[in-house]
């Protein structure tokens, strides 16, 4: 059964309404409700005396009405009295000063101090309910993002990491090329985070960048991992997640995830639904990179409940529909688990206008019956989280290549995350499951395997990408591909793609970073694309050409190559193209490797499919707000605004 959940604030509350509540949403179909999250003051009001009567009370009242729990453990809001008299444990900023408390997540999460007294709350907290039949999982901390804190700890803890990578600073100079503008390092403690830039990052050492980068995930994946195996300690068969978003510093996802034993997110799809083909499949993209983490269904921690904006000015109410359709959409992506954030808005503190389920007047509402609606639907069909998403296409993801791109800007109108967005959008378009994966994830099971700018250069996976393609199957690169090492210097003496310039048979004779310009290319079959952002001009070493420059001093040159490898093909993308390019690029692919796609699908129109041993489930859903009408085979679907319809193995709609 898929199990629906909601956050709920006890603490928030007069104690007389948790009785109403828990019933509340027994009745609504809640099977988990989240708990304790930011509570750290009302368990620990004073340094060393713990209170958790009110916790085991609540926690009474829910599984009284045949709830569970998953509790939060409340790290990312310390008490006030710990910073004012711990003040080691507050974060400093890129400025790099303390920042000024009074909200919440100041904590530096690698700061010895804070670890002890965080450890001392989580211990408290698991030797007390972990293992207990009311705790179904545990939440760590809150949207944790990588730690860019700049506090003396956190230098500490950088050179640590570095001396540990090179040994000495002689073999970091090297690696980083510190020659460069006299950027010589004689002493570890000389090495600093990147502190408040005078200037924009593209201005410092991308060789450090990406170091301090890797180092401020790998601060949040030890966080989480040392979280963990506190909860563990008691309760050896604890799930333990955190929840996840997006965010300025993105952590490495699949690092952090490692830790732990189911990936969550937190989802907040806009409102206003996007209907430019950049944002178009947003949120289908973000679920399946979610599914990626793990490489199996996921847990959503936060779900849309009500109107956002956090947390002034507010944001437009939810259509009808929609908290009902984004919940089925999380569902069709693979999501096991779907807790709405939050049960009633609050009444004080910053977030009173960011909207939960119910509003401050606590009346049954449109927004309630939506999630009684969604929690109907998940009942009629009970083995639903026995099934999962197989998929004949990956679409790789590299944390290193998001740092080292987001710091250094390769041209304007190309950038990684819209590089990903546009392989994944052909997919959606045609119906096809995809699964977005961490680089190193094996590639046997896929018959195409997209990698979109591999650019920090994992010389293993070009070798992989040639086992995968001599084997049959169907690789796909695209400009800067080979372009840096592993430290983040450019390759000295290979022509790109390098490590992929085999595999792809062509050579990048010369570039152009087009900026915004815009121009077309012509592909043999007849299309026409727009392209932007950057060009390569290819010189085929044995590929065919797929599409030519019809501009510029490289008109005629190769924009897009396939080549023969083995019993497989092997694509190269040099340009960025309109969505058109990879929707005919990918109509080709799947043709040739027999995977089936639904043609004719409207934009915006989302086709999933879940399969296991108990079934086949065909999702159709709607993201757009208006209506869609398409041919299914000798079937019509229609599809309000927002609408999800299943369809079974033996063509029933559900
Ligand atoms: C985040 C946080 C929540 C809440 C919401 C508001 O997702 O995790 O605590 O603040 O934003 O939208
Ligand atoms: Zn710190």
């Amino acid at each position: 059964m898929i199990k629906v959940g909601m956050a709920y604030y006890p603490e928030h509350w007069d104690r007389s309404l948790w009785e109403e509540d828990a019933a509340r949403m027994k009745a609504l179909g809640v099977h988990v409700v989240r708990l304790a999250e930011f509570a750290w003051g009302r368990m620990e009001p004073e340094e060393g005396r713990f209170d958790f009567s009110w916790l085991d009370e609540a926690i009474d009242v829910i599984a009284r009405h045949g709830m569970q729990v998953i509790l939060c453990t409340p790290t990312n809001s310390a008490p006030v009295w710990l910073y004012t008299d711990h003040p080691e444990t507050v974060q400093w900023g890129r400025n790099g000063r303390p920042t000024d408390i009074g909200i919440r997540g100041h904590r530096c999460i690698q700061s010895p101090v804070f670890r002890r007294y965080a450890g001392r709350i989580v211990d408290e907290m698991a030797r007390r309910y972990a293992g207990r039949p009311e705790v179904y999982a545990w939440q760590i901390d809150n949207e944790l993002e990588s730690n860019h804190c700049t506090c003396p700890s956190c230098r500490e803890a950088f050179r640590r990491w570095l001396e540990e990578k090179y040994g000495t600073v002689a073999a970091l100079n090297r690696a980083w090329g510190t020659d460069v503008w006299s950027g010589q390092i004689t002493r570890w403690d000389q090495v600093q985070p990147l502190l408040a830039p005078d200037c924009l990052p593209d201005w410092h050492n991308p060789a450090f960048m990406l170091d301090y980068e890797r180092f401020a995930a790998w601060c949040t994946a030890d966080y989480v991992r040392w979280q963990r195996q506190l909860i563990r300690h008691f309760d050896p068969d604890a799930i333990v997640t955190t929840n996840s978003c997006f965010c300025g510093n993105m952590p490495d996802f699949h690092q952090e995830f490692a830790q732990l034993d189911v990936a969550a997110y937190d989802n907040y799809p806009p409102m206003d639904v996007p209907e430019d083909p950049e944002t178009l499949y947003s949120n289908a993209f973000a679920l399946d990179f979610i599914r990626g983490f793990k490489r199996k269904n996921f847990w959503i921690l936060e779900q849309l409940g009500g109107a956002g904006g956090c947390w002034s000015p507010m944001g437009v109410a939810p259509e009808p529909g929609m908290i009902e359709g984004y919940a089925m959409q999380t569902v069709a992506h693979g999501a096991d688990l779907v807790s709405f954030f939050r049960w009633r808005s609050s009444c004080s503190g910053a977030e009173m206008l960011g909207h939960g389920v119910l509003d401050h007047d606590n009346r049954d509402n449109r927004r309630l019956a939506e999630i009684g609606n969604f929690c109907r639907r998940l009942e009629k069909l009970p083995a639903l989280d026995e099934t999962g998403l197989h998929s004949d296409v990956a679409l790789l993801y590299g944390a290193d290549q998001e740092f080292a791109l987001k710091n250094q800007r390769q041209s304007r109108n190309f950038a990684y995350w819209t590089q990903l967005k546009l392989f994944h959008d052909a997919c959606m378009g045609l119906g096809v499951n995809v699964d977005v994966v961490a680089e190193d994830t094996p590639l046997d099971g896929y018959k195409a395997v997209l990698v979109p700018t591999h650019y920090v250069t994992d010389r293993a996976l070009a070798e992989r990408l040639e086992a995968f393609a001599a084997a049959g199957g169907t690789a796909v690169l695209t400009n800067r591909s080979g372009v840096k090492d592993a430290h983040n210097n450019c390759i000295f003496g290979e022509t790109l793609p390098t490590a992929f310039r085999k595999l792809c048979g062509c050579r990048v004779e010369e570039y152009d970073a087009i900026g915004e310009r815009r121009m077309r290319i012509a592909s043999v079959n007849g299309g026409s694309y727009l392209v932007t952002g950057w060009c390569d001009i290819l010189e085929p070493e044995g590929a065919q050409v797929w599409a030519r420059y019809t501009e510029k001093f490289y008109a005629g040159a190769a924009a897009v190559t396939k080549n023969a490898f083995g019993a497989g093909r092997a694509y190269y993308v040099g340009a960025v193209g309109e969505r058109a390019l990879y929707r005919a690029l990918l109509t080709e692919i799947f043709r040739e490797l027999s995977i089936p796609v639904v043609p004719g699908l409207p934009d915006g129109v989302e086709v999933t499919t879940r399969s296991g041993a108990e079934g086949c489930y065909r999702f159709f859903f709607n993201n757009t707000l208006r209506g869609k009408s398409f041919a299914l085979g000798e079937r019509r679907v229609t599809l309000r605004p927002l609408e999800m319809k299943i369809e079974t193995e033996g063509g029933e709609w559900l």
